[in-house]
């Protein structure tokens, strides 16, 4: 079938959900920009079928009466609401009918256990918001105080799968029920059977999750917390049903920020007690990297691992979402000399912690047939965002590896097992909040490759086999890191975007010796100019990854682990890697790096730098976009001279921006001669403004009233609030 995706982003699910549907159909991109784009995408792509993966706004009329639409909402069949994930981590189980009673309840009683189950529905499109018929739906099991568990982890995971598998379905029934017209095109469609919405897909099974309402939007300041009577387990809700957005709105610090993380420190006897036996709730008790643990009131902790300042009515644009303690000592909230009082280290020989706790990365060593030690490096990077500090971590983690590894007892391979994302390269949040952007991708970019550098030559000088296992997602540098490895494994529902150019980039990690060692130059290229996102398959099929293994979480994890004495098998019996043909001497690898590095010099320094600079402020600050790229909305592509931006040779070219510079100064200059420069300050503010426009400003909108916090704040805190704009 002809199928348009219209999305507000083409962000995580869709691009599995195009993965997944592309070998068997003809699918075609659109952003939601407007009713209008949305209509010309319909009427040029002339779909058997619109699906709408993740869409905040309404379907227009014309659409959903001309085309059979299909609508992906992340709830069970009768849950209504934009907000249904937030909803269903802040612990609604149901039991209340009214939005308003359940907010009052969840804020003052003791919390209960929340739904034990959850869903997602495919739905046609009507007149009424979430109503329509129901194509398929499918339900999964849920523990909303799953260690780790977010709104976005929650999404990327259980959501996503039952999403591809409802719209799968929900696909194969629309095709079973169609008629097909004189051109063989489906064209009428029989009426969706009343049982896909009682029964899920797979266990045939009525809802199991509770009732269901329809919920309104919930705001970040509805996530605000009391430290004084909320517990850890509360405070932790209410922060991770909000993460990764809005976050929860609080005054915590003593000033409107917007807060991420939220993990339960379960330390026995409270969060760094030998350091801050008894501290008050709220405050802050111990810091460990860039993430600090406030105390709370029933003697726990809870980790906060971001911050996002609130937009002003007079900011251009979203602040950037940054590391707390960092966050924190900029906006002179934290001092010096606090970090260094409050410092709680994690255990110093790499192992995980018995008890939770916030710990990004940590080692594992196992042995297989008693004789052969493997070492499993994990971390768990926000976002899979590697900053400077994060990856100079991870080369003081392989150097413990390597420490440990001594001629009796030699570490045979290191295992990159990475977290809920693998990498997604250099952390443009860091580099956008920094003094300056174009210093810190440079020094990011450096200790990245340094990382990768373990892994072409520290490890292999000592014999130890490298693999790299993706058991999340992976972008750019993220990319190159594993492909940097001997053998890559990569788990079936993860989703690769090797290319950089998205991102403004010319990139590094030495990715012009793996992705053509591994890929073949021709491939190589081509994989860096389509820009578009692969599957494992596929990208098994290039040699990107050499082996795909089929599930996610726990089950994935077991099967890696049952798969490395395989691995070191075959290369104790000399089988060739692709390594072996290539040249990794230290003097090559030397003369790549610097060969990456002269181009992304010129990403970050040169005229040319303005596509990097303007694309990271672009994504960092979620502006909307004003286009979809070509790329994705293929029914626009209407001749092989439509191209998009990064497609053209002139994208690569410093002159072509050198010449572009020049033209705007001499187009401003002309402008201001002739008068028509825009005449005050303020009204140049909104015009940076509107061309800024977040993605979701329905959660980021500037109101210009004064947030007040629930309980009892301080003077300083009201004074503060008067200055910021609440949401
Ligand atoms: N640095 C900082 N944050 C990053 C990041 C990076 N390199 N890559 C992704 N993120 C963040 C996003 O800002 C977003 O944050 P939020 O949820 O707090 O708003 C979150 O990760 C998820 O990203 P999103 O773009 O919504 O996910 P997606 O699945 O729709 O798209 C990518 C995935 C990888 C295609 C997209 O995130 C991307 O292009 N990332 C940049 C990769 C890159 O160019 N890295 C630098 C070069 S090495």
């Amino acid at each position: 079938m002809r199928i348009l995706f219209l999305c507000t982003a083409h962000n995580s699910l869709s691009q599995r959900l195009y993965l997944a549907l592309s070998p068997s159909h003809d699918v075609t991109i659109e952003l939601a920009i407007s009713e209008d784009v949305m209509i010309t995408a319909a009427e040029l792509a002339r779909p058997d079928v619109v699906i709408c993966p993740f869409l905040t706004a309404r379907v227009p009329k014309v659409i959903y009466d001309n085309y059979t639409t299909l609508i992906v909402h992340p709830g069970p069949p009768g849950d209504v609401g934009p907000s249904a994930l937030d909803w269903v981590l802040l612990g609604d189980d149901g039991s209340i009918e009214n939005a308003t009673e359940l907010l009052k309840i969840l804020d003052n009683s003791p919390p209960r256990p929340g739904r034990t189950h959850w869903g997602v529905t495919v739905l046609q499109a009507i007149e009424e918001f979430d109503a329509g018929p129901v194509w398929a739906f499918e339900q999964f099991p849920l523990d909303i105080d799953e260690r780790g568990l977010t709104k976005s982890s929650l999404y990327r995971g259980p959501v996503s799968r039952a999403a591809i598998s409802s719209v799968l379905v929900a696909v194969s029934r629309i095709q079973e029920t169609a008629r097909v017209s004189a051109e063989g095109r489906p064209c009428v469609f029989h009426k969706a059977s009343p049982d896909f919405r009682h029964l899920s897909i797979e266990n045939r099974l009525p809802f199991q999750g509770g009732r269901l309402f329809h919920r309104p939007l919930l705001k970040a300041a509805q996530r605000n917390f009391d430290v004084t009577r909320h517990t850890a387990q509360q405070i932790s809700r209410r922060i991770r049903c909000g993460d990764s957005q809005p976050g929860a709105l609080s005054n915590l610090f003593g000033l409107g920020l917007y807060l991420y993380g939220g993990l339960v420190d379960e330390t026995p006897g409270g969060p760094n007690s030998g350091v801050m036996p008894a501290a008050s709730p709220g405050t802050i008790v111990g810091i460990r990297n860039d993430a600090l643990c406030i105390t709370t009131c029933d003697g726990k902790g809870v980790w906060i691992s971001h911050i996002r300042r609130v937009k002003k009515s007079s900011d251009v644009a979203l602040w950037p979402k940054i590391p707390a303690v960092s966050g924190l000592l900029e906006l002179g909230l934290l001092d010096i000399y606090e970090i260094e009082n409050l410092y709680w280290s994690a255990p110093p020989d790499w192992s995980r912690s018995p008890f939770a706790t916030m710990q990004d990365v940590w080692v594992e060593l196992s042995t297989y047939n008693d004789s052969c030690l493997v070492a499993y490096l994990h971390w768990e990077f926000y976002n899979g965002a590697m900053s400077s500090s994060q990856c100079s971590r991870l080369v003081e983690a392989m150097d413990y590896i390597l420490s440990t590894s001594t001629p009796k007892r030699p570490i045979h391979a290191v295992v990159l097992m990475g977290g809920s994302y693998f990498s997604n390269g250099i952390d443009l949040n860091v580099i956008e909040a920094s003094q300056s952007p174009a210093e810190e991708s440079w020094i990011n970019i450096n200790r990245i490759d340094d990382v990768v550098q373990y892994l072409l030559l520290e490890f292999p000088r000592r014999n130890v086999l490298t693999i790299g296992a993706l058991r999340g997602n992976a972008a750019a540098g993220g990319v190159a890191l594993a492909a940097a490895c001997d053998v890559v494994i990569a788990g079936s529902e993860i989703v690769l975007s090797p290319a950089y150019r998205g991102v403004g980039l010319y990139g590094s990690e030495y990715h012009t010796i793996s992705y053509p060692g591994r890929c073949g130059a021709h491939k190589a290229k081509e994989i860096l100019q389509s820009m578009t996102p692969m599957s494992p398959f596929e990208a098994r099929c290039v040699g990107l990854v050499d082996h795909v293994l089929i599930g996610s979480g726990f089950v994935l994890d077991e099967k890696i682990r049952t798969h490395v004495p395989f691995l070191l098998k075959s290369v104790l019996s000399g089988h060739g890697f692709w390594k072996s043909t290539q040249d990794l001497s230290a003097m090559a690898l030397s003369k790549a790096r610097t060969l990456e590095l002269c181009e992304m010099s010129k990403d970050f320094f040169s005229a040319r730098s303005v596509r990097y600079h303007s694309r990271r402020f672009n994504f960092v600050r979620k502006v909307k976009n004003h286009h979809t790229p070509l790329r994705f909305a293929r029914h626009r592509r209407l001749n092989s001279r439509c191209l998009d931006e990064e497609e053209k040779d002139s994208f690569d070219d410093v002159r072509y921006y050198q010449r572009q510079t020049e033209y705007d100064l001499v187009t401003r200059l002309e402008a201001e001669l002739q008068n028509r420069e825009v005449d005050s300050s303020q009204s140049k503010v909104e015009i940076l403004k509107k061309a800024a426009e977040p993605l979701f400003s329905c959660y980021y909108k500037a109101v210009d009233e004064v947030f007040t916090p629930p309980r009892s704040p301080s003077a300083s805190h009201e004074e503060t609030a008067k200055n910021e704009v609440p949401i």
